[in-house]
């Protein structure tokens, strides 16, 4: 089997890569090491950066998320026992932010390719791929490509078929992770909230008007399993507790411990290869940017291979992953940045008291927020 881009997983990376190539007239197969249902339910983020927004409705799989995306202009930022509004839109040029989660963006693209038509194989894994020939080998046989995009996640085979010596890797593994819950109750916030307790980190987030999404910070090792649901909904109240406002209990449909790590693995590209999101780079979620920076690749690659198969050179090729890694690096800035001012990273009081004071900061210093506010929708300067 031959085609022009061989893709490696269809997660939002490899999907979105796939759809853009598409409407560019460029041949491409997907391969997919788990079942359709699998990769459509797999619960991860939920905000979209406008950016993020702006590329699926050019590539016309926005209906859906037009008509039951929310859009936030503002999150609130807690701590010493109060809430404070960062009105993001106000702040970052009427650039807002829209929940939508992954599952979702994830079917709108499945669906608009199974309907037009380009391969898409699900429970195909790859097994390896040589960068130099351009073949991936399959647990079906072999495809030949001009170029392989290796989106196949942080776990994947992609980036271990770049030769020894060629990656520099820069790694950070935090002492903490996330215990996230879906829960089937009408969310209690109107906009997102991160809160800093002494007993942790908890986000309030949500799904829809029928869903929230909630989150409280734990230890990496430990499973859901060992949580109660009145265990959680206990530290959820507790670390997120305000004077006149109540958080709502209701079913949890889904509970799951998340690891969190900074990761980014230099340069994104050897031969014909190129790395596509988490393949790549991994940013703990606390600046809610690893499914938009798999999208920027994805759009940074699709318009090199447009340039290069239009008969325009290969410049775009060639600084695909210095481009990339221009956006990735600020990323994981401000997501290292969230982290460590929103976690318990210590019982260290000094250490405490400086992230007050950095939190105080933010919330009364115009200048401060106005930062944060342009990272959290997204640089423009970094398109
Ligand atoms: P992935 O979504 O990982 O997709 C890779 C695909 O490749 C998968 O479908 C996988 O099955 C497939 N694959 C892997 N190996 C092979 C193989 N050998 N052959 C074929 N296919 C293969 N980000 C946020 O912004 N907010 C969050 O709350 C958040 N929560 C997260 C929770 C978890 C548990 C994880 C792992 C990530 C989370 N992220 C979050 C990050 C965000 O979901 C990722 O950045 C995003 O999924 C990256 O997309 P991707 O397409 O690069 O990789
Ligand atoms: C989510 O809704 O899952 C979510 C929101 C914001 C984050 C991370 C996750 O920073």
């Amino acid at each position: 089997m031959r085609t022009q881009v061989g893709i490696v997983g269809a997660g939002p990376a490899g999907l979105t890569l796939g759809r853009l190539l598409e409407r560019a007239g460029i041949e491409s197969v997907v391969l997919e090491d788990r079942t359709r249902e699998y990769v459509e339910h797999r619960i991860r983020a939920g905000v979209l950066e406008q950016g993020t927004v702006d590329l699926l409705r050019e590539a016309k799989v926005a209906d859906r998320l037009d008509h039951e995306g929310i859009v936030h202009s503002g999150i609130h930022l807690q701590f010493d026992g109060e809430r404070h509004r960062v009105p993001l839109a106000d702040l970052a040029g009427d650039r807002s932010i829209v929940i939508y989660g992954q599952t979702e963006v994830v079917k709108d693209l499945i669906a608009a390719r199974l309907e037009s038509g380009p391969p898409l194989l699900f429970e195909t894994p790859v097994e390896s791929v040589d960068p130099e020939r351009g073949v991936i080998h399959h647990a079906g046989g072999e495809l030949e490509c001009d170029v392989i995009a290796g989106c196949d996640g942080f776990h994947g085979v992609c980036r271990s078929g770049i030769p020894e010596g060629v990656l520099t890797v820069f790694e950070r593994e935090f002492p903490f992770g996330w215990l996230g819950i879906l829960a089937q109750v009408a969310p209690s916030i109107d906009e997102l909230v991160y809160t800093h307790h002494p007993r942790g980190f908890a986000l309030l987030s949500l799904r829809s008007a029928e869903l929230s999404r909630y989150y409280v910070q734990c230890d990496p090792d430990e499973s859901a399993d060992d949580w109660s649901d009145d265990a959680i909904w206990e530290e959820l109240r507790v670390r997120t507790a305000l004077d006149g406002w109540r958080l709502e209990e209701g079913p949890i449909l889904e509970k799951g411990v998340t690891g969190m790590r900074s990761f980014v693995a230099e340069p994104m590209q050897h031969g014909r290869l190129y790395l596509v999101g988490d393949a790549a780079h991994i940013v703990p979620p606390t600046g809610a940017k690893g499914l938009n920076l798999a999208v920027a690749d994805a759009r940074t690659l699709a318009e090199a291979l447009i340039d290069w198969y239009g008969g325009n050179g290969d410049d775009h090729l060639r600084s695909y992953s210095q481009k990339c890694l221009r956006r990735v690096w600020r990323a994981e800035q401000f997501s290292y940045w969230m982290t460590t001012m929103l976690h318990k990273l210590s019982d260290d009081a000094f250490e405490q008291r400086l992230q007050l004071s950095q939190l105080r900061y933010v919330t009364s210093s115009r200048a401060a927020a106005t930062s944060l506010a342009e990272n959290y929708v997204g640089l423009t300067t970094m398109a």
